[in-house]
């Protein structure tokens, strides 16, 4: 992007949505407004290019959202875009609203399209929100803190039940082909066992000798955490029965996962990345994501981005495992 003024962006979001994005699109109008840029909120993700759905933003319109769930902005998984036509489509809509440049917030395939856009002669800059925490360029993603904090609530009141019933239970939390969320979980609630995609499941090992373990320390409960994309908690449940003769009950936590207000470090994070999402592009850099680097904000190429990948700290299972040890 050379150094001409921008003058006016768009800002959408787009994929599944994620506590905080509110936050981000608030920092991206306001940050905007403090530099004499003019936004244009784009609806429904990249549909809203496609069909022209959208809606200009003064700094009045994102007041109150800090502390909202879900986004003003809708959100979709667009197929239109992902289609030649479709893009450019969007193309001519951003040259009919005078667009200099998009700021979309969402995952990968957010970023993807993005990166599309891009070759088409757009500028574009990524705001990483997903609560899979599964994007490969930043460490941490917009949505995850309020979503493992979720899922804890959720699990801690269950205990209460399993505790009083001397039962055990089999939570299936989110995460897509991630496990993230139900590692950060398993570890926050004290799970007996947790299973996640990156680590093959030994049944006999992961889980019924987990169980078998924590019943001879004295426990009558056993709370097993399963990433989606590590199976299916029905069918682990299922297996339970077969193989300990115990009668566990299932909890698929679903949607609620992504609801709620953002926490601290989510609303803060949306508020900085936001922040830096304008202000790369005021300084003529376009094409690019906001990453979260050990702790700082970095700015990364979109294309060198997206090659990039991140592996979950298997450390922390390792941790799981200490929490279990007898004497
Ligand atoms: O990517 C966020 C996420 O919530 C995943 O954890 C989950 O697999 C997926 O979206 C669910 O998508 P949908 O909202 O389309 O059911």
């Amino acid at each position: 992007m050379d150094e001409k003024k921008v003058k006016r962006i768009g800002v959408l979001t787009s994929g599944g949505d994620a506590p905080g994005m509110n936050a981000a699109v608030r920092a991206v109008v306001r940050t905007a407004m403090s530099q004499g840029i003019q936004c244009v909120g784009i609806r429904r993700g990249w549909n809203g290019l496609v069909f022209s759905d959208f809606v200009p933003l003064k700094s009045s319109d994102v007041s109150h959202i800090l502390a909202a769930g879900g986004t003003i902005l809708y959100t979709a998984r667009s197929q239109e875009f992902l289609t030649e036509e479709g893009r450019q489509k969007a193309v001519s809509t951003c040259k009919l609203l005078g667009l200099d440049a998009v700021v979309a917030i969402g995952g990968d395939g957010t970023f993807r399209g993005a990166l599309e856009l891009s070759r088409l002669g757009l500028d574009v800059v990524g705001i990483p929100a997903t609560i899979d925490n599964d994007v490969g360029c930043s460490h941490y993603t917009i949505g995850f803190d309020s979503a493992c904090n979720t899922a804890i609530e959720c699990i801690d009141k269950l205990r209460d039940t399993m505790q009083s019933h001397e039962r055990c239970s089999v939570v299936e939390v989110m995460g897509r082909h991630a496990g993230y969320l139900a590692l950060y979980v398993g570890l926050a609630v004290g799970a007996t066992a947790v299973l996640i995609p990156e680590r093959p499941v030994d049944f006999e090992k992961d889980v019924v000798e987990r169980i078998r373990q924590s019943r001879l320390m004295g426990n009558t409960h056993f709370m097993i955490v399963v990433a989606e994309g590590a199976g299916s908690a029905v069918d682990i449940g299922n297996r339970i029965r077969e193989e300990t003769g115990m009668d566990p009950r299932v909890t698929v936590l679903g949607h609620i996962q992504r609801g709620g207000s953002p926490t601290a470090r989510d609303r803060e994070m949306a508020t900085r990345m936001g922040y830096a999402a304008v202000m790369a592009l005021v300084r003529g850099e376009g094409n690019c994501i906001v990453c979260t680097h050990d702790g700082h904000l970095v700015t990364k190429p979109i294309e060198q981005a997206l090659a990039e990948t991140k592996h979950l700290q298997m450390e922390r299972y390792e941790v799981l495992e200490a929490m279990h040890a007898r004497n």
